[in-house]
């Protein structure tokens, strides 16, 4: 995924196919700027109707049609570049339908595997690109006019299933450096109920993300979030019964978290998630595309980041779209205990395979609990944490964005203008 934003050369995407796999394949292509999804189809006859927001291409999955004849008649009826998965297809009937279509020129990919999705996201980018380029300049330059604003969205949920390691502290903290390098910015509590966040920061227990489902809206989320800074913040839920609630709802319904997600990130480049041990934290796991795991110096806290690690990239693989190479170990409150390096090892050893490397670690420091007791951001008060937590906020939030040369005084970041 590319964290540069180029407004003009956004590749249109029809999606079409069962449900679950275009909610997937939403939500991928919603986090990744290159792209923008024109409509979703999710039944033969509804795929004629989308066609006509004339999508560069159309991504399908065969399984939507009941029988190969209609497949068949729907890919030879369309002009648009289209590229298939058909994972659950028979040996004879792939041949049969590989030969009915052979030389359609529109058909760029026709899968019988379950493709990877990122590599075919990167393949069709680049088809459509080499395409573009080869028709002429004017191609890329007209699509910019559409209205629509692609976004990538950082999204980070900090968690462990340990309490009390520091996961509302670095959270916060975290967020707190994004929005002072300049990105519009938005945390949100998810802490236990009631959610110690809004205490922690001086905000006002209400509103918070209880309230989200009254008026599931972009002007909706601006109501509900308080400011600290030029960081915004939602807090999150102050009983079981709140937060019960939006773990139960449809995560297509408008009063969602994924729907809570998917608007803010039309306002936020970076969105902070302070997750909790609970089963609560799988809403949070779902929307995210970078994990921040914290721990503690001790021998049941290196076990319980282990099974962290293990709970996302094991038991839940295939369920989020989070990845090793956007995830951050960090251990927090590092003192005499124990070396750094002995604590990884604990860890990385109750993993099979391969583990998270060690980003960050900050020292155990008297200034951080000192500062929350008078409701102050710790960044603010002690410059030993701060650049304790630099290399994370640097993995997280500092590539380079947009033109280098740019000296205008608003900058585009991640699709999003952000005013120097
Ligand atoms: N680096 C640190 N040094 C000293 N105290 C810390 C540090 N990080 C967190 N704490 C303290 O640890 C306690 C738990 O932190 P918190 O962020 O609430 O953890 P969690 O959200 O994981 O339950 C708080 O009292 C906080 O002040
Ligand atoms: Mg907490």
């Amino acid at each position: 995924m590319s964290w540069n934003t180029q407004g003009n050369d956004t590749v249109t995407v029809l999606l079409a196919g069962p449900k679950n796999r275009t909610d997937v394949w939403q939500t991928a292509l919603s986090k990744d700027a290159r792209f923008r999804v024109s409509a979703i189809a999710n039944a033969p006859d509804d795929l004629m109707v989308k066609l006509a927001s004339r999508p560069d291409v159309a991504l399908m999955d065969g399984a939507m049609f009941t029988d190969a004849d209609g497949f068949v008649s729907a890919m030879r009826s369309m002009s648009e570049d289209v590229y298939v998965v058909l994972p659950q297809l028979a040996p004879n009937d792939e041949q049969g339908i590989r030969s009915e279509l052979a030389g359609l020129p529109h058909l760029k990919g026709l899968y019988a595997v379950d493709m990877n999705l990122q590599t075919l996201v990167e393949k069709i980018f680049a088809d459509t690109r080499a395409a573009k380029m080869a028709s002429g300049a004017g191609a890329w330059g007209a699509m910019s006019g559409n209205g629509h604003r692609p976004v990538t969205a950082r999204i980070v949920t900090v968690w462990n299933i340990a309490g009390g390691v520091g996961k509302t502290t670095i959270a916060s903290s975290l967020a707190y450096l994004a929005s002072q390098r300049g990105y519009p910015t938005l945390l949100i509590g998810m802490g236990s109920p009631p959610d110690d966040l809004p205490m922690m920061l001086r905000l006002s227990p209400e509103p918070n993300l209880a309230h989200w489902p009254q008026n599931p809206t972009i002007e909706g989320l601006r109501v509900i979030t308080q400011k600290v800074g030029s960081m915004n913040v939602l807090g999150g839920f102050v009983d079981d019964m709140a937060a019960g609630q939006m773990a139960s709802a449809n995560r297509d319904s408008p009063g969602s978290f994924q729907s809570l997600i998917n608007t803010a990130i039309r306002e936020y480049a970076v969105v902070v998630i302070d997750t909790p041990p609970s089963s609560q934290a799988a809403l949070a796991l779902g929307v995210s595309n970078h994990l921040v795991l914290v721990g503690t110096p001790s021998m049941a806290t290196a076990m319980r980041t282990a099974e962290a690690y293990r709970m996302v990239f094991e038991r839940m693989a295939g369920m989020h779209s989070l990845s090793e190479t956007t995830s951050y170990l960090v251990l927090n409150r590092a003192g005499k205990r124990v070396e750094p390096r002995d604590w990884h090892r604990w860890a990385a050893e109750a993993v099979s395979g391969g583990f998270l490397p060690l980003i960050a670690t900050i020292p155990d420091n008297d200034a951080v609990g000192i500062a929350q007791d008078e409701r102050v951001i710790p960044v603010e008060r002690s410059e030993a944490f701060r650049e304790a937590l630099m290399p994370l906020a640097d993995a997280l939030f500092s590539e380079n964005y947009g033109n280098s040369g740019n000296t205008g005084r608003t900058k585009s970041i991640l699709g999003v203008k952000v005013r120097f």
